[in-house]
């Protein structure tokens, strides 16, 4: 359990109040120290090893694993972005006209254009269930709207597990359940959830699951992980790097061109995946998410924000229900008597820092804020009150 605010491991400035970790991460004090320390090995190229390209990318996958309950890590292929981990999926399904592939409204672009291409190239339809007008059962009727959305036409469901903007949390149990039925894949962009919400693939059975690094795993910009189910075990990878194929450790070997890839996953990881400069980072930074446990950094964000949600919504504004929105990520909608531009003034003026999503105004705690940094933010929306 996480007692008190973990602030002194991170470097950021006293003069700010930082509610953003959905936009970007600070990186611990401990991640910066590593990464400087791998970043001037290169100035050493002579002390890089065999051994370094293949054993930190081994721990990294396992460190994941583990996060999300995977219990082989060579189903986990290492990144470099959300949208490279969407375009390996897209390509290895087969589509026909008429086929369906379900999204929520206002979803990322990266688990968006991946799927508008393969909707021009294969004449497939994107069929988008967009949140109900509504703020009464709103993230209740989302949820059965996505499922009423899933027919025997459907060929892939590719969503988030919390939506981006304003933290609804997809029932992605049930979501399995009906796709399932309809012989359907499940693809989950994990990016704002994984690491600050409990995750596990033995229990939602998704299809793959990509996540990028720098946001609630903490680490460096540029690196993400994925996991690739069964079904994608003989797909074919957007890059043909070296690495991936089998016997790549033997360097003497090379050229003896190798026509089968390494088990599992690995062959959708990006080249020159051994990334000596961010994987040991990433290590770290997961290493303590394991420690805090996501299952305790979501009841801290809870036990930090009741109060000001509470407030908030005695002022007027919208917030999710607890019981459909998570607690690391949530959007606010302002109350009709409150001024958007006055209200942005005002968190300016306090180095409060937050971000705008659409309508939402989108508020990203982790276990470094405090409950006094959720009043600072409350104060700013007092303030903005129309006279
Ligand atoms: C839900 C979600 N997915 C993915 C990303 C990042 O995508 P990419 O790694 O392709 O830049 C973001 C960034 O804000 C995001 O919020």
């Amino acid at each position: 359990m996480i007692g008190a605010t973990q602030k002194n491991k991170f470097n950021l400035s006293e003069e700010i109040t930082y509610l953003n970790t959905a936009y970007s991460a600070p990186l611990s004090k401990e991640a910066e120290r590593i990464g400087i320390e791998a970043l001037s090995k290169k100035c050493r190229p002579n002390e890089y090893n065999g051994a370094d390209f293949f054993e930190p990318v081994e721990q990294l996958k396992s460190l994941f694993a583990q996060l999300i309950d995977v219990p082989n890590p060579q189903s986990i292929a290492i990144i470099p972005s959300v949208s490279y981990g969407i375009a390996s999926v897209a390509n290895n399904i087969c589509f026909k006209e008429g086929d369906e592939i379900i999204v929520v409204g206002e979803q990322f672009p990266s688990n968006i254009y991946s799927w508008k291409r393969i909707a021009d190239k294969y004449s497939t339809n994107i069929i988008t269930v967009s949140a109900p007008e509504t703020t009464s059962n709103r993230g209740k009727f989302w949820n059965e709207n996505i499922l009423n959305a899933i027919n025997e036409n459907t060929i892939v469901i590719s969503i988030p597990n919390v939506h981006w903007a304003d933290g609804t949390i997809f029932n992605l149990k049930a979501i399995r359940e009906k796709a399932t039925t309809n012989n359907a894949l499940l693809i989950i962009d994990g990016t704002q959830s994984i690491g600050a919400l409990p995750f596990s693939v033995e229990e939602i059975k998704p299809d793959a699951v990509i996540c990028a690094g720098y946001k609630w795993l903490m680490g460096p910009y540029a690196l993400g992980l994925a996991y690739y189910g069964e079904y994608f075990n003989n797909g074919i990878p957007i890059e043909e790097n070296w690495i991936n194929r089998k016997n790549s450790e033997d360097f003497s070997g090379l050229v003896n061109y190798e026509d089968n890839y390494k088990e599992g996953a690995n062959r959708y990881s990006v080249g020159e995946m051994s990334n000596f400069n961010l994987v040991p980072m990433l290590i770290k930074t997961i290493e303590q998410i394991l420690e805090w446990t996501p299952e305790s950094i979501q009841n801290y964000c809870e036990k930090i924000t009741k109060e000001a949600i509470e407030e908030l919504q005695l002022m007027g504004c919208f917030i999710e229900k607890d019981e459909f929105r998570s607690n690391h990520l949530f959007g606010i909608k302002l109350a009709e008597n409150m001024d958007m531009n006055r209200l942005q003034e005002e968190l300016k003026a306090n180095n409060i820092f937050v971000s705008i999503r659409g309508e939402n105004i989108r508020v990203a705690p982790h276990v470094f804020n405090t409950k006094d940094d959720l009043q600072k933010l409350v104060n700013c929306f007092r303030k903005s009150l129309k006279a």
